[in-house]
């Protein structure tokens, strides 16, 4: 197995520092359809990920490639506005890079958005889920980033997941979202490999197991953040609610999640901006 050598993420930590010197606090990496806090961003400079050695380029619709550094609420951020997806091809290793090298250029906190299918019969296409645990089935089943040598330069061979998602963080969420009168769900993510929607079976399955809502990324990157000591916060905006019948007519459609993401763009962009607001 190949894997990505400490020196490439030094070396991509080196090209961006040359254009872009200034430590950062928070990383924040944006789901599909949901790219668009990036533009609301201060005193910007952005750095295509064609630029950064080691980088890989996004291959979806709905991502665009580049990071964007400046200050949001106050608070010194980077944005990953065009995620890399597993399913694309690429390696946990690929999809995680720009994770570490956020942390190289000082990042602390990772917030990350994704685009989901609601699997709680409670919730609504629309919704936004504070996620509160996670089932990686992905990384479970042996195709993680922390698979292989351990890179002791970010963090230790065994890491717990039982706080991965932060408890202080989570509740500076709930704070921004009363003051914003947004009504933010909570649930367990499962994280599958994609690309395609789940089969009713699979929807019931993942009920079954405790899922709330199910979507195509973000475990990954919570794992390599988890493992380099960074404090993670995450939404899934729920863009289509899976169908877990055979009767049904519906299906869910890349088309109908980069839609529906839009319509929740700006109430999760308020959530962003009220916990960075209790941060600075
Ligand atoms: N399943 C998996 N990933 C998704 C979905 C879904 O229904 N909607 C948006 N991302």
């Amino acid at each position: 197995m190949t894997q990505v050598s400490t020196d490439l993420y030094d070396s991509a930590a080196a090209a961006i520092r040359q254009r872009v010197d200034r430590p950062i606090r928070a990383a924040i990496i944006l789901g599909s359809g949901l790219g668009s806090l990036a533009d609301a961003i201060e005193d910007a400079q952005s750095v295509p990920y064609h630029d950064i050695p080691g980088f890989a380029l996004p291959t979806v619709s709905g991502h665009s490639g580049r990071l964007v550094f400046g200050k949001l609420e106050g608070v010194s951020v980077a944005a990953q506005q065009g995620r890399i997806h597993f399913y694309e091809g690429y390696t946990p290793e690929q999809v995680t890079f720009p994770v570490r090298v956020m942390r190289r250029l000082g990042a602390h906190i990772l917030i990350v958005t994704n685009a989901a299918g609601g699997i709680n019969r409670a919730f609504v296409a629309g919704d936004i889920m504070l996620i509160t645990d996670h089932i990686n089935f992905v990384g479970l089943a042996g195709h993680n980033p922390l698979i292989g040598r351990n890179d002791e330069s970010f963090g230790e061979r065994f890491i717990s997941m039982t706080h991965a998602y932060d408890r202080d963080l989570a509740n500076c969420a709930r704070q921004a979202a009363r003051s914003a009168g947004i009504d933010l769900r909570e649930g367990v993510y499962a994280g599958v490999a994609g690309p395609f929607f789940e089969s009713p079976a699979e929807v019931r399955m993942l009920r079954t197991l405790g899922a709330d809502a199910v979507g195509m990324s973000t475990v990954h990157e919570v794992l390599v953040a988890v493992h380099a000591g960074m404090r993670v916060l995450a939404f899934s905006a729920v863009t289509n609610l899976c169908i877990d019948s055979l009767v049904s007519d519906q299906a869910p459609n890349h088309e109908e999640v980069l839609e529906v993401g839009k319509s929740i763009n700006p109430r999760l962009a308020a959530l962003i901006r009220g916990v960075l607001r209790s941060l600075s």
